[in-house]
């Protein structure tokens, strides 16, 4: 396409290769308007909006008509091409690091440094998917290692296991669709992209460059579509694999629906982080900070629950007070374009209110605020609330916003207990010096990963990564994800006798 994306009114999508604004009559053409959660400068469209064309019936059909094409071309490309477009494509991105981290403050209100780094975390997956596209997926299996396999070899191929329907969510609109669309190139899947409506137009780029890294067109289609065309790509048999990040009552709904589809869930938290009374370090109470508050709390692993031993908590917490109100001196609160802004405004108002509300709740049944809680607009400043109860609600549901509650622990076998009593579990975090025992405490925790001596927000590319409980059904972490994007595939020969 000569014409950048984002100069185009509206911004087109694609479907299988093709960039499209709607072949229906224009009173038909309906279309997504997205304002920006702040008055950017230096933005591609000066007025702080844009739009992008919505799909319609046919455009979804013409997208189902090419999958099957495209499947059939990337299955059949060798993995020294697969991996040709996945290296191009981290190119491709590192290329444009800046503006797309610009796209991601715009689109999704993310802090501009972290929008940098996710970026950064998304030419990484590529790179990791180019890695292993060549060098797993095939081993040999003997056949004697029981007697009735004397004579025999086999060889086991993995191959796709079809074309995947991704859905994402607006917290991470790059990286965590690099977590679907490398692993699926890498295993050679075609793919269509529902993207969450902020999140669209970087989804949108992010195919601009899949393109012109040589992705097969067919085998490619980004359509940003509204709820009953969404279930109809759900529903169409066209699509086998399903990858969905989002909420956890969206997510269960999707594996309900379509019971005999592969379903890859990644879902919501309420990551804990439990500290021992020998884990307290000089730089602990600025990584609770991050982990609780960066981007706003919007991330499915920030800490939302801190226990700490009983003897730490007074301590810890004048600490965590003195460096929350720090935030706001120190200029780290406030517009999403400075690089120095840790927390900015939530995705939308309504969910700041709603937030708030959860947080008002907590405080009427005797919570207590560490710091004063102020809303302006979309933006809640940050909250840490002591004493509240394990099964409240500020505890036990996703609270997606910059707000984590602390309360003190006598054993660890108590705070294990109370992390567990979470519906979901995905990262939980340890600090201490006890090393040896810490690894019990690791494996007694319900969740996808712990992290011993780092907070649970932290997160390695190629690392295992997923939910067990409510969190979730399947791992991403790029070899991962081609493990459930893909099946082996057997190959077995009788050996001419003697040999
Ligand atoms: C998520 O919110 O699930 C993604 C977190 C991350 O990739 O760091």
């Amino acid at each position: 396409m000569a014409e950048p994306l984002l100069s185009r009114t509206p911004v087109p999508f694609l479907v299988g290769g093709r960039w499209e604004t709607g072949t229906l009559p224009p009173h038909e053409l309906q279309s997504f308007t997205g304002t920006l959660p702040h008055p950017l400068v230096a933005m591609e469209k000066k007025d702080g909006s844009w739009e992008v064309a919505r799909p319609g019936t046919d455009h979804l059909q013409s997208a189902l008509d090419a999958i099957a094409k495209g499947q059939e071309i990337l299955s059949h490309l060798p993995p020294y091409r697969r991996r040709a477009i996945l290296e191009e494509t981290a190119r491709g991105i590192e290329e444009n690091r800046t503006s797309l981290a610009h796209l991601i403050t715009a689109e999704v209100g993310k802090p501009s440094s972290a929008a940098l780094f996710e970026v950064d975390r998304a030419i990484a997956t590529f790179r990791v998917a180019a890695d292993l596209s060549t060098t797993t997926g095939h081993h040999f299996q003997p056949g004697n290692l029981v007697p009735q396999g004397t004579g025999m070899v086999g060889l086991v191929e993995r191959v796709s296991a079809g074309p995947v329907l991704a859905i994402t969510p607006y917290n991470f609109p790059l990286n965590l669709l690099a977590h679907k669309v490398a692993p699926a190139i890498a295993t050679g899947s075609a793919l269509v992209v529902k993207p969450a409506p902020r999140g669209m137009t970087t989804a949108l780029v992010l195919g601009e460059i899949l393109l012109a890294a040589g992705m097969p067109p067919e085998a490619l289609s980004i359509l940003p579509c509204d709820l009953p065309d969404t279930q109809r790509l759900i529903d169409h048999p066209a699509l086998p694999v399903i990858s969905f990040t989002g909420s956890a009552t969206v997510g269960w709904q999707i594996r309900d629906r379509v019971p005999r589809k592969k379903v890859l869930l990644e879902l919501g938290g309420a990551a804990a982080v439990m500290i021992l009374e020998d884990g307290m370090t000089g730089d602990l109470p600025d990584r609770l900070i991050a982990g609780a508050f960066a981007y706003s709390g919007q991330v499915c692993i920030s800490i939302q629950r801190i226990l700490v031993a009983r003897p730490l908590l007074e301590p810890l917490c004048a600490l965590l007070r003195e460096k929350t109100e720090a935030l706001e001196r120190d200029g780290k609160i406030g517009r999403p374009d400075s690089p120095r802004t840790l927390v900015a405004p939530l995705i939308t108002r309504s969910h700041a209110d709603n937030v708030r509300r959860k947080v008002e709740e907590a405080i009427a049944s005797g919570a207590k605020p560490l710091t004063a809680l102020r809303q302006e607009g979309a933006l809640l400043y940050p909250v840490f609330l002591k004493g509240t109860g394990a099964d409240w609600p500020i505890e036990q549901e996703e609270v997606f916003g910059p707000v984590a509650t602390i309360n003190p622990f006598d054993t660890p076998e108590e705070a294990i207990e109370r992390i567990n009593r979470s519906r979901y579990g995905i990262q939980a975090g340890i600090f201490t010096r006890e090393i040896d025992r810490a690894f019990g405490w690791a494996r007694a925790i319900d969740a996808g990963g712990v992290l011993i001596n780092e907070i649970p927000t932290f997160r390695l590319d190629h690392w295992p990564y997923g939910g067990i409980k409510e969190s979730g059904s399947g791992f991403e972490g790029i070899a991962y994800a081609m493990e459930e994007m893909s099946r082996p595939r057997l190959l077995a020969f009788r050996l001419p006798a003697g040999s």
